[in-house]
């Protein structure tokens, strides 16, 4: 077996309604004023109520930053970070999807250390110390809260990554009964967003281990299994809390092999059109699969045999079994199919082609490279 390294959040709490109680978490890690992280549309839907309640009960001092936006520019965190300080909080928590949780790591490194969100883009260059930080998924999407990675858009459209060990949080608490009334169109494109997360770490070219095949294999057979159950019947609390695991072992795969084609692609879509994360990864996922399968034919059927364990046959069938389970996806969910759906005509595919071509970082992974041309020509095909 060749070395390898695998890291991951140090502390992770699965329990329904655990959000209840969370304030007991913030006294055990020695903090006692807070700010909680989220954004206007998890405000509106009153999944902090319970968690603020808490907060009360222990006295806590808490004070909430509800301002972030998807896909957040660099305005967001330094608002937050002025927020932070103001409220002389000691502990952050990141409370909603990965827009939430990404701005919520940063303030937690940006408020207490000296430097500047610019010194920090990239990998490993971020110093810290950081405040001490708590994220909870609101979305069975990003695994944000597993990764060493957060996200931000800069300048018009493009976007910038900060990768270090320091933004994985002290807990990640996953608490499945904050994603009961996510809207099914959101439920589909963020699950399909992990979905990719663990394709992607599987099929990953660089640092692709034992681990990171077992949480990718057994984080694709719960969000497979349980996808179209969490769009139809959204109260299920059984669906919703797989799919959240699910998510989050995806997260752990791909915080370890990185993820590549797909994401690439999708960034620019993303950044250029406001398209949300998990919807550009959904339009893009059917063309690169495609595209892939002359090197990636095996690992496909690998994971073929996990969406459908009694498919039989070459690995060529099977792996296209899994090619076209997941190209259909997206309309059996009933999300947007296409590029033109979102927008985005002929004229627009030089320039997020010549985009895509900047994300070498994600490129790299891809199990067949991925040139100009071939971006192009993906583009074409997904409109
Ligand atoms: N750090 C990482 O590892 C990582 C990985 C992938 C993507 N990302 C980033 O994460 C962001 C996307 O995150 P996302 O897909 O989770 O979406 P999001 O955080 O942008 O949220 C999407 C929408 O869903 C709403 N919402 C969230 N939870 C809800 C709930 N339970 N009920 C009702 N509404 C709810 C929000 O208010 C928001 O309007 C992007 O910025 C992307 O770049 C980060
Ligand atoms: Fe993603």
């Amino acid at each position: 077996m060749s070395t390898f390294e695998f890291h991951t959040t140090k502390s992770i709490i699965v329990e329904p309604g655990a959000a209840a109680n969370i304030a007991s978490r913030v006294r055990a890690l020695q903090c006692d004023s807070v700010l909680i992280v989220t954004d206007p549309g998890v405000l509106a839907a009153q999944l902090l109520d319970a968690a603020l309640a808490s907060f009360t009960q222990h006295n806590v001092k808490v004070s909430v930053y509800s301002d972030v936006l998807a896909d957040p520019p660099e305005s967001v965190i330094y608002a937050g970070v002025e927020a932070a300080q103001i409220a002389n909080a000691d502990c952050i928590i990141g409370f909603g999807g990965g827009s939430s949780m990404d701005v919520a790591k940063l303030i937690a490194l940006l408020a207490s250390g000296s430097q500047s969100l610019p010194e920090i883009y990239g990998v490993n260059q971020a110093e810290g110390p950081r405040l001490p930080l708590i994220l909870v998924p609101t979305t069975a999407g990003t695994g944000s809260e597993v990764t060493a990675i957060a996200i931000v858009t800069t300048g018009e459209n493009e976007k910038k990554g900060v990768v270090s060990p320091l933004l994985l949080p002290d807990i990640a608490l996953l608490d499945a009964s904050l994603t009961l009334g996510l809207p099914a169109a959101v439920t589909a494109a963020t699950g399909i967003d992990a979905m990719v997360h663990a394709i992607e770490a599987y099929t990953s070219k660089r640092l692709k281990n034992p681990i990171s095949d077992a949480l990718a294999k057994d984080a694709l057979r719960l969000l497979a299994a349980n996808i179209h159950t969490a769009c139809k019947h959204g109260k299920n609390i059984k669906a919703r809390e797989n799919m959240l695991l699910g998510a989050c072992l995806a997260g752990m795969a791909f915080a370890n092999a990185p993820v590549g084609g797909v994401h690439a692609l999708a960034y620019p879509v993303g950044a250029r059109f406001h398209v949300p994360h998990g919807l550009s990864n959904s339009l893009m996922l059917g063309p690169v699969l495609r595209f892939n399968m002359p090197n990636a034919e095996t690992l496909y059927a690998e994971l073929a045999d996990v969406v459908y364990p009694a498919a039989s046959g070459t690995s060529f069938r099977r792996a296209n079994m899994l090619v076209e389970y997941l190209q259909n996806l997206p309309q059996e969910l009933g999300i947007a199919t296409r590029l033109k759906d979102v927008g985005i005509t002929e004229g627009d595919i030089a320039d997020l082609a010549a985009d895509a071509m900047k994300q070498t970082r994600l490129l790299i992974n891809n199990p067949r490279e991925i040139q100009l041309a071939d971006a192009a020509t993906l583009y074409k095909e997904a409109l």
